[in-house]
């Protein structure tokens, strides 16, 4: 049933034609991957060119940052937690998405959330703790405690491309994905 939800709610996604732009531009749809019963889901932006041309988040560069937190640094693999992103569908050279579009997808990731509902969600990166939390605070300010939302769990951390462009920030990662872990139980 929980896997049927989301296969549902993965053909409207690839069905959806809201974002005139986004619908004619997109190779294909980009819904999410991993384990449908996750505790943890990792929140994105959106597809990038590598994800658009694979129908799957996080495979680029930035996906291989996030593939090292989680397998490297938290000691899971990638199959075992929910990775996904606020908006399906690549925006057009990489631009942030715009406000009508995040609107568009806002349904799609909350019935994502919804079917999953996973008990911690790790926003990386502004536009998807911004979007998900619905402030305009900062991630350097956002990060290092947990939020609610919706009774989950709520972790805040830079995204894994700011992290390749500024790596002075990783440490910062690491003390929020420690603080994650220890709240998972993950920490002996
Ligand atoms: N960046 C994101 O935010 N999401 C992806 O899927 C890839 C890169
Ligand atoms: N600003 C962003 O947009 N993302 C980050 O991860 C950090 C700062």
């Amino acid at each position: 049933m929980v896997a049927g939800g989301l296969e549902g709610l993965a053909a409207e996604v690839a069905a959806c034609t809201l974002c005139h732009e986004l619908a004619t531009t997109r190779t294909q749809t980009v819904f999410g991957v991993g384990n449908p019963r996750a505790e943890l889901c990792f929140l994105g932006e959106a597809p990038g060119a590598d994800e658009d041309r694979q129908g799957e988040p996080f495979v680029g560069r930035a996906g291989m940052l996030l593939t090292d937190i989680i397998q490297k640094g938290m000691k899971l693999r990638r199959q075992d937690v929910y990775i996904l992103n606020i908006l399906k569908c690549r925006p057009p050279g990489n631009r942030n998405p715009a406000g009508d579009e995040v609107a568009h997808c806002r349904p799609f990731f909350e019935r994502q959330l919804e079917i999953i509902q996973p008990k911690f969600i790790c926003c990386l990166g502004s536009v998807a703790a911004q979007n998900l939390l619905e402030t305009n605070v900062s991630v350097g300010r956002l990060r290092g405690k947990l939020h609610d939302w919706q009774g989950h769990q709520v972790l805040v951390t830079y995204h894994p491309a700011y992290l390749l462009r500024n790596p002075a920030a990783k440490k910062d990662t690491w003390e929020d994905i420690q603080l994650l872990m220890e709240a998972m139980g993950l920490k002996s």
